[in-house]
């Protein structure tokens, strides 16, 4: 069954099927993707050397997630960064990229107050860091900040399932929606998102089946992450997929690379050139 046709998807004429791997992505394109079946590849960067990289490797969407807050500033949780953080992340993140869409989240405290400061938030993220689109956490109760933003002509993603933003109310990252209620509700909050323009929604550590049945309700991309593989496409953590973070091994986690063993091992041999004096050589001095 699908659901009302989302706002933001306007009439979207196909012309062709071909992918177009040089061409900019955009929040229509990522629609028109879910229409045509390709999968979507979304992961989190926060500085402009890895974004660089990421972005000329081809991935799709670039999040400035508010997991900087876990990964590159230490705290426990993703509550403590600020909106001028996450911006100064988001302008760095903007500087390496030439393809892939940047999406900013907003941080915890920056728009569930009330609409309007949801939108000046939105607005800062926008107007300082130039970044695409924002990511919110939440369903209905904060669909009066969402509808703000999206007045004002910035995107929205949404994010649903585990929000970390509420790990207080949570206790744990255990997988959510596992009893009918919260999976009704999940599913409730999806189509809203939908109904109400959001381009996209980031679906986190739920059953399988669930998020799988809320990717054929609505017509916006849903992104997993610990949510099985039959939504429209799926976000990691950077640091965790090429094994920087060793000390977070969800079942999800899908770990490509092991950077932390590869930057130990040329740390040690720089340590041990320097320490004999084997560098710098004659060659690399002036
Ligand atoms: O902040 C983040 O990295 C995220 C992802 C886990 C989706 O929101």
């Amino acid at each position: 069954m699908q659901s009302k046709p989302n706002r933001a998807l306007g009439a979207i004429i196909m012309s062709t099927n071909t992918i177009d791997n040089t061409r900019k992505v955009t929040t229509r394109r990522l629609i028109e993707m879910k229409q045509r079946g390709e999968k979507i590849s979304m992961l989190t960067a926060y500085d402009f050397s890895s974004a660089k990289i990421l972005d000329e490797a081809g991935i799709d969407v670039l999040l400035v997630g508010d997991s900087a807050s876990n990964v590159m500033a230490g705290n426990m949780t993703t509550l403590p960064i600020t909106l001028d953080q996450m911006i100064y992340h988001a302008k760095s993140v903007i500087k390496g990229t030439k393809r892939a869409l940047v999406v900013c989240d907003m941080p915890f405290g920056t728009y569930q107050g009330n609409p309007m400061e949801a939108l000046a938030s939105a607005i800062r993220i926008m107007k300082e860091s130039h970044a695409e689109a924002v990511k919110m956490e939440g369903g209905a109760e904060i669909r009066e900040s969402i509808e703000r933003i999206l007045s004002a002509g910035i995107p929205v993603m949404g994010h649903l399932g585990l929000t970390p933003q509420s790990i207080n109310k949570f206790g744990t990252y255990n997988v959510r929606a596992k009893e009918e209620e919260e999976a009704n509700k999940l599913i409730e909050d999806a189509k809203l998102l939908d109904e109400i323009g959001c381009f996209g929604i980031v679906i986190e550590k739920v059953p399988a089946e669930l998020a799988a049945r809320v990717a054929k309700e609505v017509s916006i991309p849903i992104i997993g992450i610990g949510a099985g593989g039959g939504v429209d496409g799926q976000v990691l953590v950077m640091h965790d997929m090429l094994g920087i973070n060793q000390g977070f091994s969800p079942r999800f986690l899908r770990r490509y690379a092991n950077l932390a063993d590869v930057m130990t091992d040329a740390v040690q041999n720089y340590i041990a050139d320097v320490k004999s004096g084997d560098f710098p050589s004659e060659k690399e001095s002036y």
